[in-house]
């Protein structure tokens, strides 16, 4: 499987809805640039899997355009519209061998003997499957049958590869390895790669840009870095990873909480939130920070301690530190103060 062609995709204001109620997908434009690897992220029903379902041509938009590579193929089947796809399921054949499953696609592209062994032998090499030829799905792990869906889906050489869930059914180790490898898989042919997650780790992990979905529309889209740090909506902020939330309001460089606090909040921005990431926040001793508080519990992560702190005013924040030999996990009980820095905070508009 070498290097071959990739396709951009164009998704232009696309409508979507189920017995004409409630829109699965409202309004969605996305331009996802040839040789991406791109993810769409969200919660359990905000419209992903309608989403790719309609760059593959299974289900119609109401409204809006779908273009690959520049053509508009809004109206054409699946079949004609040239790519792999990859369900949580596999959806291999139980009865045929890994060599058939893989081979599948070729044969009903009426792809000529010879070329169909040298491809498939490469799909297998690449997926590193050499051996298991003449196996069953039944025969194989979990994480075999990924790779023979993997193999079956790429052996066709399309520009643009689908996956809805891919790696959901695998345990979690097992999940990691397959994200490496299908990366490097995706890098290395150089395909347009369309990625459908609920996880918001394998998102990050994985992608060269995200699009955060939230009922039916897009809410932010950018690189992980980018939703991370500077998340764009409240959904966003507490949907990526754990983060604390301040209500108020941001005006001229502060930020006045409802109760009348003043926090440390980056110029220049107006909204009605204040967010900040647990690993931003600093302890000190008592007194010698912002909001005084008392550690309430205290999770070890590894090489982080991830804390829930209670402090005077009722509320819960959550700090992470790094340990080290210097300093070990904290107490329950402990007295700590917390600030941050200005410029490690983030104003919310929505
Ligand atoms: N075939 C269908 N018929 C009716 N409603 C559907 C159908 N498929 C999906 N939906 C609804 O559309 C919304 C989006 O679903 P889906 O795209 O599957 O979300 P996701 O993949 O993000 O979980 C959900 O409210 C879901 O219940
Ligand atoms: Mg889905």
């Amino acid at each position: 499987m070498t290097t071959r062609h990739s396709a951009t995709i164009g998704i232009e204001s696309v409508s979507k809805s189920y017995d004409g109620k409630v829109n699965a997908v409202d309004d969605v434009s996305l331009a996802i640039a040839a040789g991406e690897f791109f993810a769409l992220l969200g919660p359990s029903g905000c419209g992903k899997t309608t989403t790719l379902r309609m760059i593959a041509g299974f289900e119609l938009p109401d409204v809006g355009r779908i273009r690959i590579a520049g053509t508009d193929v809004t109206d054409l089947p699946p079949h004609r519209r040239d790519m792999g796809m990859i369900f949580q399921s596999y959806a291999l054949f139980p009865h045929r061998t890994v060599t058939e499953n893989v081979a599948f696609g070729l044969r009903m592209r009426g792809v000529a003997k010879a070329e169909i062994a040298t491809r498939v032998d490469e799909a297998l090499r690449q997926v590193e499957l050499v051996g298991y030829e003449s196996r069953r799905p039944g025969e194989l792990s979990g994480g075999q049958q990924q790779r023979v869906a993997l193999a079956r889906a790429l052996v066709v050489q399309p520009p643009v590869l689908l996956c809805d869930e891919p790696l959901a059914a695998l345990d979690r180790k097992l999940r990691q390895q397959m994200q490496f490898e299908l990366k490097g898989i995706q890098k290395s042919l150089g395909v347009t790669l369309v990625f459908v997650t609920h996880d918001q780790e394998e998102a990050l992990a994985m992608s060269d840009r995200i699009a955060v979905m939230n009922g039916g529309r897009v809410e932010q889209v950018g690189t992980p870095a980018e939703i991370y740090d500077r998340p764009a909506s409240r959904f966003v902020a507490d949907f990526i990873g754990e983060i604390n939330l301040f209500d108020g309001r941001a005006e001229a460089g502060r930020f006045t909480t409802a109760d009348g606090r003043v926090l440390p909040a980056p110029a220049g921005m107006t909204g009605s939130a204040l967010a900040v990431r647990p690993e931003k926040l600093r302890a000190a001793a008592p007194g010698a920070g912002l909001i005084d508080g008392r550690i309430e519990t205290a999770n070890f992560l590894g090489g982080q301690a991830l804390y829930r702190v209670a402090t005077g005013d009722a509320r819960r924040l959550l700090l992470k530190e790094t340990l080290s030999g210097e300093h070990a996990i904290r107490a329950v009980g402990e007295a700590v103060s917390l600030s941050w820095r200005a410029e490690d905070a983030v104003v919310l508009a929505r």
